[in-house]
């Protein structure tokens, strides 16, 4: 048995922050921003969207390049750190909203890494036959989560959202999910995160983040989590075709390539005009790669990210 990536979607809120306006709000210019992170601009969801707005788009254009309806569905995970509500989980409006009167359908939290962990997730739950098809989806409104007066942090970020469609097949000829990769340290906890939550503060709280610390655990955590993926599959690095990373930052993308002697080539980066979009980042990427047609039929696609947790983890699939 194995889960089978029938599609993907993606949505991006309309409104576009450019660096310049970022460099009017905080002592930055677009110069700095781009050298050191690659990014040029991001989207900002508008006040009257939700992260569960985001989603259900992603996830409708997921649904239609997987030629699947909301009556196929029957396991859903929204990974985000920015859920409409405390609770009930942001999966459950989707559901509704998508009219998927079936299976079951809740939120992950594992922050940046939290699509990785959603597909891992999902993946366990179709190999073993207790569902059919999944949508996986990551979706944030993360602007909402920033210190606008940090310019280590506000710069960094953007909403938006990405989905796929799995589907559990007995006789996928190769093709799904070959192998997943999952790690936390919590002791790396205070690199990253926000300071409120419901039980500590009852406030929602802003993003933290030690930004040189969180670089250097980036490329070092990531490429193993990469190498580690391909051994589990028994797959060279050299035969994968495309790289979709978590888009965190164009020189964490670049150290990583140097550090495995990848092909840049093959890595796909949408951080430019994305920005770090959290568990939205890597479908993101991902749909703009096939529908762009990079990603083909048959390709060998490893994805990977690390957030706040720490989490990181990475993902081989045969598309
Ligand atoms: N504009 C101008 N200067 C800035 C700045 C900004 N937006 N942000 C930080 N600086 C300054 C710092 O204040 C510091 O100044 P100082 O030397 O006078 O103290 C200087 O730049 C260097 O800071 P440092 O944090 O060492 O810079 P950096 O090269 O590491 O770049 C990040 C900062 C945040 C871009 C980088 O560390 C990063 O991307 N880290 C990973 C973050 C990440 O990906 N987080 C999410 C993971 S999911």
């Amino acid at each position: 048995m194995r889960s089978v990536l029938l599609g993907a979607g993606s949505y991006l809120p309309k409104r576009v922050l450019t660096n310049a306006e970022l460099a009017q709000r905080v002592d930055t210019s677009d110069e700095w921003i781009v050298e050191r992170t690659g990014i040029r601009e991001r989207r900002i969801a508008a006040s009257d969207e939700k992260t569960s707005d985001l989603a259900c788009t992603a996830a409708l254009n997921a649904m239609k390049a997987a030629e699947r309806e909301a009556k196929d569905i029957d396991l859903i995970i929204v990974a985000t750190t920015t859920p409409d509500l405390t609770f009930p989980a942001t999966a459950a409006r989707v559901q509704a909203a998508l009219g998927i009167n079936q299976g079951a359908a809740f939120d992950l939290q594992a922050v940046c890494s939290g699509f990785i962990f959603a597909l891992a997730t999902a993946d366990n739950f179709l190999v073993r036959g207790q569902a059919k098809t999944a949508l996986v989806i990551g979706a944030e409104t993360f602007s909402r989560l920033l210190d606008w007066e940090d310019r280590g942090t506000c710069i960094l970020f953007g909403d938006g959202a990405g989905a796929v469609v799995l589907e559990a097949q007995e006789d996928a000829r190769e093709r799904g999910v070959i192998s997943t990769f999952l790690r936390t340290d919590g002791r790396m906890h205070d690199l990253l995160y926000v300071d409120g939550g419901v039980s500590e503060t009852g406030t929602i709280g802003k993003v933290r983040m030690v930004g040189n610390a969180v670089f250097r655990q980036a490329v070092e955590h990531i490429s193993a989590a990469m190498l580690e993926a391909c051994a589990r599959a028994d797959v060279s690095i050299d035969t994968v075709d495309w790289f979709v990373p978590h888009q965190a930052n164009q020189r964490i993308l670049d150290g990583v390539a140097r550090r495995l002697g990848i092909d840049v080539d093959k890595v796909v980066s949408t951080v430019g005009v994305h920005g770090n979009t959290s568990a939205a980042s890597v479908p993101l990427a991902l749909d703009t790669a096939i529908r762009d047609g990079r990603i083909k039929a048959g390709d060998l696609v490893l994805m990977e990210a690390l957030g706040g947790g720490l989490t990181w983890g990475a993902a081989l699939v045969r598309m």
